[in-house]
Order: C-alpha cells, then structure tokens, then sequence
C-alpha cells in the first residue's frame, strides 16, 4: 500500500528538467514575463465575464455580483500565492499534477491530474459552446444572415433545444462551430508554444481593448439608482439587494441579500479558472522561478480589478433583473449606446465590434486551456501513469500526441455536451486542484524546509489552509449532481490507476528495482 504514496524528490525533479535541456529532449524555451501575463488574461477573461456574470447578477447577486467578484478574487489570490511558491519551486510542466508528487505521493498526483483534466479539457468545452453561441448571434442577430433549418440543428448538441424558422422546438445535431474552433486551436498549437504566445497575445489585445472600452464609455452613463437593493440600507449593503426566496429549476432557493452574494461567488468562480494554466508552462518559460509567479499574480489581480468594474458599469447601467441572459455583456452595450445616445449605425458597430471582442476572449481561453491540458497528460506520460502522450514532435518540439488526443477529446464533447453540464463540473474539478495545492504548501515547507523556494507564500501558516477551506467552502455549495459526477469521474480514474498507471508508474519501477 506504502507504494502509492511514493514521492517524488524535489531536487530531482528540477535536475530531470536540466537533464533534458541538456539531452536536448525538450520543450523549447521561449516564454518571458510578458507573455505569461498575456497568457493569464487570455486564459482568465472568457465566458464566465462574458456569459455567467449576468445570470449570477439576475438569480443570486443582483449588483452584489460585484462583492462576489471580490470574493472569488480574494479566493484566488490564496491559491494563487500558493501555485506561485510552487511553480517557482519545481518548474516543471505538470502543475499541480507533478507539485503534487512532490509532496503529497503518487495516487493524490494521478487524482490532481486527472482532476486538472476536467479542469482544463471540459473547461475548453465549455468555453468552446459559449464560442458557438456568440459565433451564431453574430451572423444571425448582429450581421443578419439568414440560414437554413439544418445549419440552424448544426449549431447545437444532440442534447439541447433549438427553434427553427417555423418557431417549433426540435433536439439540435452536433454543435459544429464549437468543433471546428477547438479543432483550430489544437492545430495552432501544434505549431508550437511561440506562435501559440503570439496569437494569444493579438487576441487578448482585442479583448482587452473591448473590455476597457465598454467600462469606459459605461462609467459616464452609470444610474447609481440601478445599484440600490434596498433604499432603506446605507453603505457597502446598498449593492445587495434585500433576501428573496425563488424559484429555480422547481426548486425554492433563497437569492439575494449576502447569502446571494456568496452564492454569486461560487457561481462567478468559472471566471477566474485559468490563471493556473501558466504554471502547465514552466518548461517552456525562459526563466520560471522569477516569472510563473508574475505572470499568475499580475493575471489574476488585473483581471480582479478589469471584472469589479465591469460588474460596477453593467448592473449600473441595466436593472440586474435584465440580465438573466446568455450574452449580458451585449445588453449593457446596447443601453450605454442608447443613453449617450448613438446613432443606430453606431450601435450596430458598437454591437459586432463587441462580439467580436468576446468571441476573441473565448478563443484565448480555450487556447490556453487547452495548452494547459497537453502539458498535464505530457508530464503524466513522462512519468510512465498515462500511454503514448509523451511523444514530442521532432519538427516543433510540441508534445504532438497529447496535442492531437487532446483537440479530438475536446473537439467531441464540444460537439455533443450541453454547457450547464459540464461547467459546474469545471468549477468543482478545479476547486480540487486548488486545494490540494493549498495542503501541499505547508507541508512541503515542514517536510523540506532548506530547498531554495525563489517565491514565498507571504503568512503561508495563514494563506494556505485560509486558501484550501475557502475553496473547499465553495465547492460545498455545488448542487449535489456535480458532486455525483466528480465522484464518477474520480472512479473511472481509480480504475486506470490501478489497472494500468501504478504498473508502468517510472518511480514505482526504479524503486522496487533498488529494493531488489
Ligand atoms: N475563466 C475562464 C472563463 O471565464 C475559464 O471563460
């Protein structure tokens, strides 16, 4: 039993990642602090700002949306300060898989690994269907084209409703654009992790120019009467408006007041997925120790701020209860134009440039996301738990396998999945890792307290088990179906562990083969 809990040694870690630079055997070193901060934003910024930010206003939060946003970005910020310590510590491209195996053995790194894989891949689906949805309200409401009842069953799952020009409801086909973009994007990087970077970066430009503009032009039009709950309360509770009970799904919940707001949170926590990606890059970063943790802190806290003042300009300029809808972001536009009073041709361009900003956040997201996923089952090949994936491209020195696994595994459930199905399970899934992360922190400083930590974890006594049970205080508000499917997802790991990675496990083999 003691076998699967073996541990990786740290110092080992980091001189297998020399010896590779040395052998040649390697992922190419391209990535500067810039870069990564660029690659936070893009993997940061995309449908829970775009798409979920006015449901959590709508149903829990109404302008209280934005403590929640406080809220999930001071979450963060503790595991992020914790993946910060860890990445500078052991840069390597695992994340919290290969952390973990540092610290905590051999079975808690296969079930952060394969936890990162809801994570990261049903984290690109997800982002992939809320392409899909911009995708088609860009043709069809903002450009005006016309399409036919077939491409109309193209754009949706075998599992969800679309309406048909006659108006009557039928069961979609398989969600092509979401297919074809994620097909895209594994092919973009394939090319390699430089021209990956580089489209990334044009993309975030796009989208950050959109977001600052829509707070901008926003912040002048803002009726501060929009934003009073409740004209009896003063202060910090004049964002939240008074407690309801509700009805939702057929259930009666309670929404708004604060336990709304922390609901909200749990809710907006999609948003932040992401900024952890980065640490999947660490092999590919010119010099990790100093610059994963800039790129994860300055990501998370701009993106923080970018996401309070959205939230201070949408419910200030809509009534919270019109945003309940999939593209609010769109909704706020078209009520900035009306107030300060645009021509309609301006709106019209207001309106495509914004879709074309938000369809450029999403396409980051599952870039980065995806990137994320490749370099995961990449490290877990390499330490002989997973079959093939370790295989490097010789032309692009990018992990050629896990890429094309990867995009065909995304790729299809795009296609087929709903979105509501698979993003809480996202959220749970990462809330895991993010946990985890947090336990490994202190003990790692208890158990190995000399090796040389170039990023330190201010107060970690605090931080970390601050960060690890507000986390686990988030996931405990997920409905109990997503509980059901991480523990199913969970199983179906526990099956391939034990019936194939703990007998190819690489530091299993070498240590019984010592023993002998
Ligand atoms: N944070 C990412 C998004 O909101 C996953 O799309």
């Amino acid at each position: 039993m003691a076998n699967f809990f073996l541990k990786k040694d740290v110092n080992r870690l980091i001189a297998d990642v020399a010896v590779g630079n040395e052998t040649g055997h390697r992922l190419k070193r391209t990535l500067g602090p810039f870069n990564l901060i660029m690659l936070g934003v893009g993997a940061i910024i995309g449908a829970g700002i775009f798409s979920l930010t006015g449901t959590a206003a709508a149903n829990y939060a109404g302008p209280g949306i934005v403590y929640s946003f406080i809220i999930g970005g001071i979450l963060c910020a503790f595991a992020g300060l914790c993946y910060a310590e860890m990445a500078a510590m052991v840069p390597v491209s695992g994340s919290a898989y290969a952390y973990s195996y540092a610290t905590l053995g051999e079975l808690i790194a296969w079930i952060i690994g394969w936890d990162l894989i809801l994570e990261y891949a049903f984290g690109s689906v997800t982002v992939a269907t809320s392409w899909s949805g911009y995708f088609c309200s860009l043709l069809t409401k903002t450009m005006g084209i016309q399409v036919s009842d077939e491409w109309i069953r193209l754009t949706k799952g075998p599992w969800e409703l679309v309406t048909l020009s006659d108006g009557s409801q039928v069961l979609g086909w398989w969600n092509l654009p979401a297919t074809l973009v994620s097909l895209g994007l594994a092919g973009i990087l394939y090319r390699g992790i430089q021209e990956s970077a580089f489209i990334n970066n044009l993309i975030v430009v796009v989208k950050l120019a959109i977001i600052l503009s829509f707070i901008a032009l926003g912040w002048a039009v803002i009726d501060p009467l929009h934003w009073i709950g409740n004209s009896e309360v003063t202060g910090l509770a004049r964002l939240v408006p008074p407690a309801s009970m509700a009805l939702r799904n057929g259930r009666e919940v309670m929404s708004f007041g604060w336990p709304g707001v922390l609901t909200g949170a749990g809710v907006v926590f999609f948003a932040y997925i992401g900024f952890d990606a980065i640490s999947t890059t660490a092999q590919e970063c010119k010099n990790p120790s100093r610059d994963l943790p800039i790129g994860i802190l300055v990501s998370l806290i701009a993106c923080t701020i970018l996401y309070i003042l959205m939230a201070l300009v949408l419910t200030g300029v809509v009534p919270y209860q019109q945003l309940g809808v999939p593209d609010p972001i769109a909704v706020g536009v078209d009520r900035i134009v009306s107030l300060r009073g645009w021509s309609e041709g301006g709106q019209k361009i207001f309106s495509f440039v914004v879709k074309i900003g938000a369809l450029a956040g999403l396409t980051s997201v599952i870039l980065v996301l995806m990137l994320g996923q490749t370099r995961i089952i990449y490290a877990m090949a390499k330490d002989g738990l997973l079959p093939w994936f370790d295989h490097l491209s010789k032309r692009f020195s990018t992990p050629d396998v896990a890429t094309f696994a990867t995009g065909l595994f995304v790729a299809t459930c795009a296609g087929l999945l709903p979105m509501s199905l698979v993003g809480e399970l996202v959220s749970i899934g990462t809330l895991l890792a993010f946990v985890l992360v947090c336990v490994g922190i202190p003990i790692l400083r208890i158990k190995n307290p000399n090796i040389h930590r170039p990023f330190k974890t201010p107060f970690y006594w605090l931080v970390a088990p601050l960060g690890a049970l507000s986390c686990f205080w988030v996931m405990t508000g997920l409905p109990r179906d997503t509980w059901i499917r991480l523990v199913v997802w969970l199983f179906i790991g526990f099956c391939i562990y034990f019936g194939y990675s703990s007998k190819h496990s690489k530091l299993r083999i070498e240590r019984e083969g010592t023993q002998k």
